[in-house]
């Protein structure tokens, strides 16, 4: 490949388009869209957000400590696009879209009900960084669409049409995997191999 050179910037995909719910100190909802959002920690669970200080939603988790990331799929793109587009301060979402919450199990936040999985967070730090502020927080609780899990407990997210946005467009995955984690090492070595097979029968513990 032959590369032409731009500025810095954050030229980065795909990442997820995601929904994150928050709810205010009366304990009114809120529902926005986030791209970037990320994994910081396998052992404790750790995920990042990053919030711009101007959204409804930055008041809300700074108030609460609390907010929920909600997976996207295919059918819920208009959705993702119009949470993004337009904020709490100005118009009820939940209301316009006849969204449907269901109750938090961990933290006060509601969850979306059409998503496929629902992270609960608790918010350990926050960074400001420029123009936004970076939110470290703790998956206390998954909650998991149970048509996603198959006979064994595994859970085929891969199935889910997941919600993928690239450098301003949205995408959704489709079940056409490439190979799965470990199978360009797959037959090197027993111990590849043992890794390969533990991770794709990895399963959540269920509490
Ligand atoms: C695809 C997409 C990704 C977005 N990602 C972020 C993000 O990572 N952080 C952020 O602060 N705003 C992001 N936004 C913008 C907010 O979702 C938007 O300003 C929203 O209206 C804020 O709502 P609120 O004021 O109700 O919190 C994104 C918007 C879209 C459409």
């Amino acid at each position: 490949m032959t590369k032409d050179l731009f500025k810095g910037s954050i030229l980065f995909g795909p990442v997820p388009a995601v929904l994150v719910t928050t709810i205010d100190k009366e304990g009114r909802p809120n529902v926005f869209t986030v791209g970037w959002t990320g994994v910081a920690c396998s052992h404790p669970p750790l995920v990042t957000i990053a919030v711009r200080k101007e959204r409804l939603s930055h008041e809300n988790i700074s108030a609460t400590g609390e907010f929920v990331i909600n997976l996207t799929t295919r059918e819920m793109a208009k959705m993702t696009d119009f949470c993004g587009c337009r904020s709490g301060r100005k118009i009820d979402k939940i209301k316009h879209f006849g969204i449907e919450l269901e109750a938090g199990t961990d933290v006060a936040v509601p969850s979306l009900k059409k998503s496929p999985v629902a992270l609960e967070c608790k918010v350990r730090s926050v960074t400001e960084l420029g123009t936004h502020d970076l939110f470290i927080a703790e998956i206390v609780r998954n909650k998991v669409e149970k048509s996603l899990i198959d006979k064994n407990g595994t859970i085929q997210l891969g199935s889910a049409g997941l919600l993928a946005y690239c450098h301003g467009e949205y995408f959704s995955l489709t079940r056409q995997p490439l190979g799965a984690f470990g199978f360009s090492v797959a037959g090197k070595s027993a111990r590849q191999a043992r890794h390969q097979k533990k991770f794709q029968q990895k399963k959540l513990k269920k509490s």
